[in-house]
């Protein structure tokens, strides 16, 4: 249960300090650009995989039981999720990103974590 939390709260870190960089809240070189998309890309292929095996909704815990009940469903988005960031991350990695393309694979990005957290969270 730790570990899949473990694994959102990565999530968590990485869109959060990219938000910041778009944002211009810091001012930070492509390299924290690139690794921060990076580990969310990297962190996104692990979701589906940290969920998997049920480890219940007792405990200090918002991941709700359906996610075991509708696992396809939950495979899907977590899969969209990977897609996404899998995206984000490309983009990153050009030589000389292209941020407004960036803000608005962010945004898609942003999309596939509600879309879960919707029906799947507390
Ligand atoms: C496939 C479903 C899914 C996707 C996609 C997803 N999440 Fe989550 N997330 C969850 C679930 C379920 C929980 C609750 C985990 C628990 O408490 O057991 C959670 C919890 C979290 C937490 C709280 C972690 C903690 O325990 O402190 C954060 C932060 C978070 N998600 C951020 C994100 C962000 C940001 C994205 C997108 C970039 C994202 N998540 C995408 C399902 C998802």
């Amino acid at each position: 249960m730790k570990y899949r939390q473990g694994v959102m709260r990565g999530v968590g870190g990485a869109m959060g300090n990219l938000s910041a960089m778009m944002k211009g809240d810091v001012k930070f070189g492509n390299n924290h650009l690139r690794a921060n998309a990076e580990s969310l890309a990297w962190l996104s292929s692990l979701s589906r995989e940290a969920f998997q095996e049920n480890t219940g909704t007792t405990g200090p815990t918002k991941s709700k039981a359906n996610i075991w009940s509708s696992w396809s469903d939950f495979a899907g988005k977590a899969q969209a999720f990977e897609i996404e960031a899998s995206k984000l991350a490309e983009l990153a990695r050009a030589p000389n990103p292209n941020m407004a393309a960036i803000g608005e694979q962010m945004k898609a990005v942003g999309g596939t974590c509600g879309a879960c957290h919707k029906d799947f969270r507390e």
